[in-house]
């Protein structure tokens, strides 16, 4: 019998997390502050707490986990790694497709991993209460249990369309006691703003992460923070414990590297786990296709530009050397809530300008295709950004077949849509829509660009 899934245990789990800023072969660029100058950790400190700063901008290779952390990890970690053989078998492969299954998290996702970390660091810093933004209800859900666990206040402003179309994530996050309310909101001042301009607008990421950082600077006692769940680079780094253990895991299983490595992309955090302990092997001259798969109705790496840009809508986040397609883009509302975000992680970016990574696009109706198949031979319920990197797994499957190689192809399960029915509902009755995305659209939200320092 083939085994499917290879287990490790508690005592088994990586000790410190990789940060690839220290091995990147040109750098990262720094970020800026609105008129070009570069920004100061000190700039930072009233969005997020310093212990979490100085990981932001530490070029050590490897970060200690603390002790404690370990423990909360322990909860739901390591994760298992599975061998897709059912999907082989209906393919008929003659690749081995592994993946990492993080939707055994508490919260669904692999959001959990960073949401406890930042929890953790905010509680050591004195911080009483975190506010965040969540596209899909996977981040907030897994920030709200994470403050449940260290008894600290949580805020979630949630992208209204994700808000309409998966309520019952409110509920699970109101479950851990945290409060959530749609994004844009009346709320805030940028949240009036904007519904004052388009009042029913779908929200994206980008104006919610305003409302989040507008709430936790206004608050004048000094005990609320902002925290992200994507993009920035402490958040990727705490994520890389998934490849870490990967790595471990498939030597277990008697492979080597794998050939291909694929996630699917929103801000770059679950891709940036499964792929960056073996992005430095490919540095190092290891023979790798690493893909970051994102929707083709929101293509920041595919036609996106890399430049810089804010991380938000109304402009309160550094500049960050990125792949985007300008701050106000607003993507159009596909059930991937979480793959809706303008840009694309600073690491994620520079490893693709540094030609270490081949960035592809899916459209959403090919990936709910790539999800039925998935639920019909492995018999999961994918989330529907994780369907994006099933789709691509099953095309590199099939090409694996037409050139008649036995590769290994490690994918990362980044979430279970056990609470995205809608979007199966809307595919299997036929009324999911195909996106095409103009070119005149694209252009004039990354004309806003011109207008920001350049990179040099
Ligand atoms: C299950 C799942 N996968 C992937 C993503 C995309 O985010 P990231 O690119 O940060 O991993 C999200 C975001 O909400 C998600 O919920």
């Amino acid at each position: 019998m083939v085994k499917t899934k290879i287990l490790l245990e508690e005592k088994d789990m990586p000790r410190q997390w990789y940060n690839l800023a220290a091995d990147l072969p040109h750098g990262l660029k720094p970020p800026l502050t609105p008129d070009g100058k570069p920004m100061s950790p000190e700039m930072l400190s009233k969005v997020f707490p310093m212990n979490l700063i100085e990981q932001e901008i530490s070029d050590k290779r490897w970060i200690d986990i603390p002790d404690p952390l370990l423990e909360i990890l322990a909860r739901w970690r390591p994760t298992p790694l599975h061998r897709a053989k059912y999907l082989e078998t209906y393919l008929k492969t003659p690749a081995r497709i592994y993946y990492k299954d993080e939707s055994v998290s508490p919260a669904g996702s692999h959001k959990s991993n960073t949401a406890v970390v930042q929890a953790w660091y905010n509680k050591q810093f004195g911080i009483k209460k975190l506010t965040t933004e969540t596209g899909a209800g996977q981040w907030g859900s897994a920030l709200a249990f994470a403050c449940n666990l260290l008894d600290l206040e949580c805020k979630v402003y949630m992208v209204r369309v994700s808000f309409d179309q998966k309520p019952m994530r409110k509920t699970l996050m109101n479950a851990w006691g945290a409060t959530c309310v749609a994004s844009p909101s009346p709320q805030t001042n940028f949240g009036r703003k904007v519904l004052a301009q388009m009042p029913d607008t779908p929200g994206s990421l980008g104006v919610a992460i305003s409302e989040a950082i507008e709430e936790a600077v206004a608050d004048q006692t000094g005990q609320t923070r902002y925290s992200l769940g994507s993009v920035l680079n402490h958040v990727l780094l705490h994520q890389t414990i998934i490849g870490l253990e990967a790595k471990k895991q498939l030597k277990l299983a008697g492979e080597h590297l794998p050939d291909v490595i694929i996630g699917c992309a929103g801000g770059g955090s679950n891709f940036a786990g499964i792929s960056f302990p073996f992005v430095s092997d490919k540095i190092h001259g290891a023979k790798m296709t690493i893909i970051p798969v994102e929707s083709s109705s929101c293509p920041k790496m595919t036609r996106g530009k890399f430049t810089y840009d804010f991380g938000d809508m109304a402009g309160m986040t550094p500049l960050m050397a990125m792949f985007t397609l300008g701050h106000d883009f607003m993507p159009v509302p596909i059930h991937a809530g979480g793959l809706r975000y303008h840009g694309m992680a600073p690491l994620v970016s520079q490893a693709i300008v540094d030609g270490l990574m081949t960035p592809k696009a899916y459209d959403q109706v090919k990936c709910y295709e790539a999800a039925i198949t998935w639920a019909k031979t492995e018999g999961t319920i994918c989330a529907p950004e994780t369907s994006h990197a099933i789709a691509c797994t099953i095309d590199e499957a099939i090409k694996a077949k037409e050139e008649g190689k036995e590769k290994v192809i490690l994918f990362n399960y980044s979430g279970h849509g056990l609470m995205d029915l809608l979007g199966y509902e809307k595919y299997l009755s036929g009324k999911l829509e195909r996106y095409a995305l103009g070119q005149d659209e694209l252009v004039k939200s990354m004309e806003a660009l011109d207008s920001l320092p350049q990179i040099r």
